[in-house]
């Protein structure tokens, strides 16, 4: 089983699910560390309370990104992390963090990427009139909410949606998509190559699509 670190900002639900799906053994990555920039994140107590070693790294700890990230590298060094999965991770990471770590590193982003990257995802598709909504799982690249798309799934924005209705019925399918996402990495069905995703096997691909 791939070991995985979760990085988090706050309240952790995708870091839940995915250490939900890892308490099967079939699943084959496992949740080995949790790592927040933040003291207050809510994420944390769950981990803690889910036997799950944690880490706070915070900025304010650090005169700047580079030695913040030079110890998030340490503390992944110590738990013995193989991947990293960005969980409302609020931060940008720095670009030799980023190569680094090219291929192993994945996040997911509440919207149908590349649209609406960045913050309020769902304002911006309520404000587009879209009718179609979702999110991604992607590749880690320096530029934020970019990077080659491993898997997405869709959700119908209806009549009368504000941000919360809509981003309640988004988290629900991110919560879905973040550990089929995974298990396509960690069984080394989905690898990053260049700008793209390459896919091992047609059934795999088809597993991409919610
Ligand atoms: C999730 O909706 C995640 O997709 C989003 O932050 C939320 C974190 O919630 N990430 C981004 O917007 C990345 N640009 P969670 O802490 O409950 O998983």
């Amino acid at each position: 089983r791939k070991r995985v670190v979760v990085l988090i900002s706050g309240r952790g639900s995708n870091m839940k699910a995915l250490i939900e799906a890892a308490r099967n053994p079939a699943y084959p990555a496992q949740i080995v560390g949790v790592i927040s920039n933040r003291s207050n994140a809510a994420g944390l107590d769950f981990a803690a309370r889910a036997g799950i070693p944690t880490r706070v790294i915070t900025k304010s700890d650090h005169p700047d990104s580079a030695s913040q990230d030079a110890a998030l590298e340490r503390a992944l060094t110590e738990f013995g992390a193989e991947l990293i999965c960005l969980a409302g991770y609020m931060r940008l990471l720095t670009q030799s963090f980023v190569s680094h770590w090219s291929g192993r590193m994945i996040n997911i982003h509440p919207s149908l990427l590349p649209l609406f990257k960045g913050l309020h995802p769902h304002q911006q598709a309520l404000d587009a009139g879209v009718r179609l909504h979702g999110c991604s799982v992607h590749f880690v690249t320096f530029e934020m909410d970019s990077g080659p798309i491993i898997a997405q799934a869709a959700v119908p924005v209806l009549s009368g949606d504000t941000e919360d209705s809509l981003s309640a019925r988004t988290l629900a399918a991110e919560h879905k998509l973040y550990p089929l996402a995974l298990q396509l990495l960690a069984e080394g069905k989905v690898r990053m190559d260049g700008d793209k995703a390459v896919f091992r096997t047609a059934e795999s691909n088809t597993a991409a699509m919610l």
